[in-house]
């Protein structure tokens, strides 16, 4: 039979209680991300009130309910979610780190490891990538994007679609991806999560869109909507935003589910009375699957007979749902995934942990290294110091699926390995959050005692991630208290820092002679960290959202207007703050490696572009140093003169590079139209002519230009 023909018969064989059970999503008790839990499921699941389940993983349990549901009428398998959300059993560095590799071809890779663990567990779905653009540091789930940029950004969430997804779905080793959270869930108000989204049309389009819209053009099976409403309509029940914009314009065929009890939550929203009218206007606007309400499950089939919900409408999304299932190969095998041999072969392995130690190396992002103070050459004994120098579960970071502290790697126990000769003294110093007298007399000691000191400090997992916005994105005080009591020890000291968010290392930056900013980084992560101290790897980094001098920055990105009053310093009417420099901290671009290169101004073969045509753009990279350097050189773009106000630059381009000691290197970018391009009266895609400014370098702060003119049409 074919798809098309099984599918039809096996619709119009399910009654319509038995269709709204399809679109209801269930959530086991391993996990839980909302208040509401699922009742009942195994009965739920035998009588054919469940499509799909998630937080239940393992061959054994998800064979378990996969057999109930092979018992209900329809005898329909069930689509297994959870949130794998930067690995499974092997966790690698946060999506926000692993951002900062500047490497789809990792991210995907990545992905791809992700989807073999989590599918040998009995997983089908994973509910990443998160395309979630954010300009806000003090918004707890930066840590799960890939930060503010959204032509790199766009790159990440078609690299990690493809890596789930990979070319077949029905394979074993493939599981289908959910793109989140559509739409504009990265810039709440304030920063904080679940928070309004007011927001211009052209905005969206120029900054927030790409990234999901380039994982639907990579073809991600289903899109999970977002907690927040935009311009006073909440996602889960946004018919312009899910069937106009996703289905309509951008031919999104997928499944559309929502986030965890949001149908529910438009009661709260204001805008349903009930959840007769919350399922109505979910369902309406495009929403196929309810997770965790209940509301489409109790109140479709009154809907659809008293005609408020057409049941053409219902059977295409249940239609939706059975072709997904299909595609997965759950009728053909609805234990597919359920080989209980495989988590032990699979689960872990050397390759996957390999990986997990190359992708947390290339995550690491060097703010600074004032008088080549890394790599330790000789640090002598070493003491390792601050609350988080020995923490294997902080370095997994939120979201750690199957993952587990005892099978990570802490900084301590990467430098062990790494420096077998050296002594190394450990002290904690103080809490995360606690200060404690005596902790700290230790660590004073040990840092007296010790030649070199590598103070760790940063972040727990708990302080990033869902619903953990904050206002203060400093370093936590007894820890300040802690640096500065090191500090005045006078031992040559190292911090490395570790976080989910951009965090305000102002006066870090002003006492510490190098910083190396470790994220989260994994199971892998202190041995990563170890690669980069001793020198064995160079760090490789590239910062994807700006570090600010001061939480008031916030919202804050490079990609700026220029304004009417562009900033001129100790100019009182232009656009500035009394209290701080506008700029970042540390930039996007920013990430310092062992040895600089040097770069030429760029030049143009050709100054003038035709329509249609493309512009050249070389520098000379040059590599004066001893030792071979690995750099990312970037191209940013401004359009001088356009209808509408643009950015004073975007990322446009880059480039890795690897030069031996006094190599030189030409490094061409080629500019197209569509590099030009910006959204245009009708928000679709226009070309202006006139002039433009190219610039060159290895940050977004620093750069040298070279301007060129694109040519009317003709
Ligand atoms: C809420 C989160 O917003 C979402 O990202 C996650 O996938 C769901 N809960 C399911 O756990």
């Amino acid at each position: 039979m074919t798809k098309e023909s099984f599918l039809a018969d096996l619709l119009g064989r399910l009654s319509v209680e038995e269709k709204a059970g399809q679109l209801n999503l269930l959530s086991g008790e391993m996990d839980a991300t909302g208040a509401k839990h699922s009742a009942g499921l195994h009965e739920k699941i035998r009588s054919g009130k469940c499509g799909g389940v998630f937080n239940v993983f393992t061959p054994p349990a998800v064979r378990e309910l996969q057999q109930a549901a092979l018992q209900s009428n329809g005898a329909i398998p069930l689509l297994f979610g959870y949130d794998v959300i930067h690995g499974h059993r092997t966790i690698f560095p946060i999506p926000l780190a692993l951002s900062c590799s500047w490497n789809p071809s990792l991210v995907e890779r990545c992905a791809d490891v992700a989807a073999k663990e989590a599918s040998a567990d009995g997983l089908n779905w994973v509910f990443s990538p998160m395309a979630d653009i954010s300009h806000d540091a003090r918004w707890g789930r930066v840590a799960e994007g890939s930060g503010e940029d959204p032509w790199l950004g766009a790159r990440m969430s078609a690299a990690a679609v493809a890596g789930y997804q990979g070319s077949d779905l029905s394979d074993r080793q493939c599981v289908a991806a959910c793109l989140k959270h559509f739409a504009l869930y990265g810039a709440p108000t304030g920063g904080r999560d679940y928070n309004s989204v007011d927001m211009s049309r052209r905005q969206m389009e120029e900054t927030y869109f790409p990234p999901y819209r380039s994982a639907i053009d990579a073809e991600v099976r289903t899109v999970m909507t977002s907690f927040n409403d935009i311009n006073g309509v909440p996602a889960s029940s946004n018919r312009w935003l899910l069937t106009d914009l996703l289905r309509g314009e951008w031919k999104f065929g997928g499944c559309v589910v929502t986030d965890y009890t949001a149908v529910g939550e438009l009661k709260n929203h204001g805008t349903a009375v009930d959840d007769s009218a919350a399922a109505a206007q979910s369902f309406s606007a495009g929403v196929d699957m309810d997770m965790v309400s209940e509301a489409f499950l109790n109140e479709l089939p009154d809907l659809v007979s008293s005609g408020k919900v057409p049941i053409q409408w219902l059977d295409a999304a249940v239609m939706r749902i059975l072709e997904l299932k299909w595609d997965l190969g759950l009728f053909a095998d609805p234990f597919l995934r359920c080989d209980a041999t495989l988590p032990a072969k699979v689960h872990l392995s050397a390759e996957h942990r390999a990986l997990a130690r190359e992708a947390a190396r290339e995550s690491m992002v060097l703010l600074k290294n004032e008088g080549s103070m890394l790599p330790l050459v000789n640090p002598g004994t070493l003491a390792v110091i601050g609350p988080l120098a020995d923490s294997r579960r902080d370095m997994l970071g939120c979201w750690i699926a199957a993952g587990r502290a005892e099978e990570t790697v802490s900084i301590l126990e990467g430098l062990r390995g790494a420096f077998p000769e050296n002594e190394i003294l450990h002290a904690p110093g103080s809490g995360i959050e606690q200060a404690d007298a005596e902790m700290m007399e230790q660590a004073i000691v040990s840092a007296t005692a010790a030649d070199t000191v590598v103070l760790v400090l940063g972040e727990s997992w708990q302080m990033s991630g869902e619903s953990a916005s904050r206002t203060r994105i400093r370093l936590p005080k007894c820890q300040r208290k802690l640096a500065r009591a090191i500090l005045a020890t006078g031992k040559p000291c190292v911090l490395i820092s570790m976080s989910g968010r951009p965090l305000n290392l102002s006066r870090e930056a002003e006492n510490f002679p190098a910083i190396l900013h470790a994220w989260s980084l994994g199971t892998e992560g202190g041995h990563a960290v170890a690669d980069v101290l001793s020198g064995r790897h160079a760090p490789l980094g590239k910062l994807t959202m700006g570090f600010p001098r001061h939480v008031g920055q916030m919202p804050m990105t490079y990609r700026e207007k220029s304004t009417g009053r562009p900033f001129e310093s100790d100019v009182q009417y232009t656009t500035r703050y009394l209290d701080s420099a506008n700029s970042p901290l540390y930039p996007f671009g920013h990430g310092l490696t062992y040895g600089a290169l040097e770069i030429s101004d760029p030049a143009l073969e050709n100054d003038r572009m035709e329509s249609g045509g493309s512009v050249r753009i070389t520098v000379l990279a040059r590599n004066p140093g001893k030792h071979p350097v690995t750099d990312t050189i970037q191209l940013y773009l401004r359009d001088c003169i356009a209808s509408f106000t643009r950015p004073v630059k975007e990322l446009r381009g880059y480039q890795r590079v690897t030069l031996e000691p006094g190599e030189s290197l030409e490094v061409t970018f080629e500019l197209h139209d569509a590099d030009l391009a910006f959204p245009g009266p009708d928000l679709r895609p226009i070309v202006e002519p006139g002039e433009f400014i190219a610039m060159v370098g290895t940050s977004s702060a620093e750069v040298k230009s070279v301007r060129f003119t694109r040519l009317p049409d003709n």
